[in-house]
């Protein structure tokens, strides 16, 4: 099966909160496809940051972008029908947080959003096998979740390559995506590893000062100049 279209999704959680309207506006504006929606509880991960009434706000706001909500909250269940009525378009969460997985993921179908599944860098592929009909998205955590501007973790290069075969080999129409230190020095390589979908915070937000639709315009442009060169 020929390989989606890349997409890449800039992670809000670097973003300007206190602007955070524009700032999607501005990054959408710049040629990213889809906006990444990271909701930390401070209790899956260290962390606390966004829920489903600033995904409202945003809808409310214009955004006609999907929005990839990132779920590393514990449990899943209770939190999923609020981000549908909230605008989500992509749903994903980790198996080790939801006690039926299997019923998880449907429940997102259910809905009328895309589910996804999770996987940190040392969580096994193995729940994989029995759900590949009903998954539209695999996340691979290149970090360890609850924080931006980590280094990329290598190993995540080989767990690509293996789930890309899986996703061949099973002829679903399943999106492959890559969140956690991805720049541009490395995302030619993580595409070759098999992504089609690429996170990044840090990197596109940038320093305070950055914050501005000229920098959004040549970074995005830059990734898209890497991917483009990328040989799958
Ligand atoms: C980490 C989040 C990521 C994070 C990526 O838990 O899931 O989406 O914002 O940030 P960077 O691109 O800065 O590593
Ligand atoms: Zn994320």
């Amino acid at each position: 099966m020929a390989r989606q279209t890349d997409l890449i999704a800039p992670s809000i959680l670097s973003a300007n909160f206190a602007r955070l309207g524009e700032e999607v506006d501005n990054v959408i504006m710049s040629g990213a496809d889809i906006v990444h929606f990271d909701v930390m509880d401070n209790h899956y991960v260290p962390n606390l940051t966004i829920g489903p009434l600033v995904c409202e706000a945003l809808r409310k706001h214009g955004v006609t972008a999907d929005i990839d909500v990132h779920l590393m909250v514990k449990p899943v269940d209770r939190i999923i029908p609020d981000f549908a009525e909230a605008g989500a378009s992509y749903i994903s969460f980790h198996p080790e947080a939801s006690e039926h997985i299997d019923r998880t993921l449907q429940m997102i179908r259910e809905y009328d959003c895309k589910a996804g599944l999770v996987f940190n860098p040392a969580t096994p592929l193995d729940v994989l096998e029995y759900v590949m009909d009903k998954v539209d998205l695999i996340l691979l955590m290149s970090v360890n979740p609850g924080f931006g501007g980590q280094s990329f973790i290598p190993s995540t290069l080989n767990k690509l390559r293996q789930v890309r075969k899986m996703i061949d080999d099973s002829g679903y129409n399943i999106r492959l995506e890559v969140d956690g230190g991805v720049k541009v020095t490395n995302v030619q390589e993580i595409k070759e590893a098999g992504a089609d979908m690429f996170v990044a915070g840090s990197a596109i937000f940038g320093a305070a000062e950055e914050h501005d639709k000229n920098h959004y315009n040549s970074i995005i442009g830059a990734f898209r100049g890497q991917l483009v060169m990328a040989k799958v």
